[in-house]
């Protein structure tokens, strides 16, 4: 590939009408997971909640459940990058994979009509298997105008849980440093969402028991949020 500009590249692209996975008209939500700490996850019980008052909020909707630690998606490496701009007649069997799994991310968030995630904070980022997700969902002509220039994923709410072992407010050593919430906001503008956060400090470890009652409060604070999120949406 002789090096051709970003926007040249993309709109060498192919990759035809996105294959919707729903046709019900009835309200839909994607809930997707992702931490890796199984039962004691505190985003999987936040992320339940939220979709829990969804529901209340939504009879007869549907959830499509996704957890991306049981099942997370692969790297994006050098075919998926490929197949998003050689032409789709010329894909390869891993072009043409990889080009299907794009496809399938993004027709699910296409048939919802709300997005719910977990989204923990490790290693001061996103858990890897979010990133390899938005990656993939981030795909010329299918979620983002050939040009870049415009999303095609508008018209319909993010909630992120985010939990978070320590503070990084203004004022805190480490002011700064939680690179997930910036980073999801600035990716997911590029198809046209706008997450919203909900955002609580998780666990307190024996050595900081001092700090347990502030944790609490941050639970408590998250789950009065999270119950507010769909009567405000009704209002
Ligand atoms: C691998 C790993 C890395 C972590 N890194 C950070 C970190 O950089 N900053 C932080 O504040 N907490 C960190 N934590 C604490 C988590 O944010 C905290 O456990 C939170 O509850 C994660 O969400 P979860 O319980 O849904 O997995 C880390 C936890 C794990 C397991």
């Amino acid at each position: 590939m002789a090096g051709p500009a970003w926007a040249r590249v993309f709109s060498a692209a192919a990759p035809g009408p996105t294959v919707p996975v729903m046709t019900t008209t009835a309200p839909h939500l994607l809930h997707v997971d992702s931490s890796i700490q199984g039962d004691r996850s505190v985003t999987r019980a936040l992320s339940r909640r939220v979709v829990d008052g969804w529901l209340a909020a939504n009879p007869g909707g549907s959830v499509n459940y996704r957890d991306l630690a049981a099942s997370p998606p692969p790297h994006l490496g050098a075919d998926a990058w490929d197949a998003r701009f050689v032409p789709a007649d010329q894909h390869s069997d891993a072009h043409a994979e990889a080009f299907a799994l794009s496809r399938e991310l993004i027709g699910e968030v296409e048939a919802a009509d709300a997005i719910v995630l977990g989204l923990p904070l490790y290693n001061f980022g996103p858990p890897t298997s979010v990133k390899a997700w938005v990656d993939h969902l981030v795909f010329p002509g299918l979620s983002v105008k050939d040009d870049m220039s415009e999303g095609l994923l508008t018209g319909r709410r993010v909630i992120a849980v985010v939990a978070r072992g320590g503070s990084y407010a203004e004022g805190t050593p480490r002011h700064g440093w939680d690179h997930a919430e910036q980073w999801l906001t600035h990716i997911l503008s590029m198809v046209g969402l706008t997450p919203e956060f909900v955002a609580t400090v998780a666990e307190v470890r024996p050595a900081l028991a001092h700090l347990q009652p502030q944790a609490e409060a941050s639970r408590a604070a998250a789950h009065s949020a999270i119950d507010k999120i769909w009567a405000r949406a009704a209002a």
